[in-house]
């Protein structure tokens, strides 16, 4: 059965307007997309925030916000709500969302409760004020069901690109933490769990996942707001439930996904890793905080980093050469200079 599909409207306005399609993804804009711009980890309380205007001078034609776009921390859903307008105040940001398609899921910050999960009593609440403050429609997708995540795709045949926002909180089980004294390297508490009944993304949004891979598209981004790859710091990612990135791995395989990629925020450094699986390089582009940084974070150990670990502040950016078939995966810092970049072919990204 075809879902009830939209299209997306109003880019100048930074909100998106919902009309019957042919599209199987819950957002769609014929508009072909060359340069995306992403960025996490944004407390409007640090005072400055340079970033945006970074952001702004590379003109992308969509900019994704990754998670901990406020640090709401609270079950005070009013503070919440003021912390919300308080990002929404914030000139360049204002600037950003008036000429730019901008495009949201959430971490913990933003949801509401540090390294939080499913037991998170304000959830329902929280996503009904992070949905209005990033102006989804009445009829929006992501109105209808739990949780923030959602599928977005740019362009035409042989130039569509697909984003998938995830959500990894809203469903999360509780995660084991180490016991005793931090291990070397690391710099959290978390330890992969070998309980295959934890979940990360829950059911219901694997299923959608699932549908969604089988959405023709030519590029692929999976937005996640913790990291895929890098694993053995302690902190929340996709290692502490091995199942779980195994499981996305299998399904991007299913459906012989290729040219997909990962783009991460959350650890307060900018990197990029990769990790073959069964001999496809998949790579997770790593950016954050666009005010929040950390220089102890960033020397924790990532044996799948690619290059140098960047703790400035900074955002991703992606470039698509769709003549050529390539794209590039860049870090750029406060001053919009790229301070990490990695061309890719599109041929690269195959899966055997
Ligand atoms: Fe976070």
């Amino acid at each position: 059965m075809r879902r009830k599909l939209f299209t997306l409207v109003a880019i100048l306005t930074g909100s998106f307007t919902a009309a019957d399609a042919e599209v199987e993804s819950d957002f769609h804009q014929p508009d072909v997309i060359q340069k995306i711009a992403f960025g996490s980890c944004s407390n409007p309380r640090k005072g400055k925030t340079p970033m945006f205007d970074a952001v702004r001078k590379h003109k992308p034609d969509a900019f994704i916000f990754l998670g901990d776009n406020i640090y709401g921390d609270t079950e005070d859903m009013e503070l919440l709500q003021k912390k919300w307008m308080e990002l929404g105040d914030v000139e360049g940001f204002r600037k950003l969302r008036g000429n730019t398609t901008v495009i949201a899921t959430w971490d913990d910050h933003d949801y509401g409760v540090n390294d939080g999960g499913k037991s998170y009593k304000k959830r329902e609440e929280s996503q009904r004020i992070f949905l209005d403050f990033f102006k989804d429609p009445a009829d929006s997708p992501r109105r209808k069901r739990a949780g923030v995540y959602g599928s977005y795709t740019f362009g035409t045949p042989g130039k569509m690109c697909q984003i998938l926002l995830l959500d990894t909180r809203y469903f999360r089980d509780e995660l084991p933490r180490a016991k005793g004294p931090k291990a070397k390297g690391t710099v959290g508490w978390y330890v992969p769990t070998d309980d295959t009944s934890k979940t990360l993304l829950g059911e219901a949004q694997w299923k959608w996942l699932d549908e969604q891979l089988q959405v023709p598209a030519d590029i692929r981004i999976i937005g996640s707001s913790i990291q895929v790859l890098a694993h053995e710091k302690g902190m929340e990612n996709w290692g502490n439930v091995p199942h779980q990135r195994k499981r996305l791995f299998e399904l991007l395989k299913k459906h012989k996904a290729d040219h997909t990629f990962a783009i991460s925020g959350d650890v307060h450094f900018a990197e990029l890793s990769k990790m073959d699986f069964e001999g496809y390089p998949f790579f997770d582009l790593t950016s954050s905080g666009m005010t929040n940084t950390s220089k102890s974070w960033a020397a924790a150990k990532n044996s799948f980093r690619v290059d140098e670990s960047h703790p400035v502040q900074n955002a991703g950016l992606i470039e698509i050469d769709w003549a050529d078939k390539s794209l590039e995966l860049s870090i750029i810092n406060k001053d919009g200079e790229k301070v990490l970049h990695h061309p890719l072919k599109f041929s690269e990204l195959e899966f055997k």
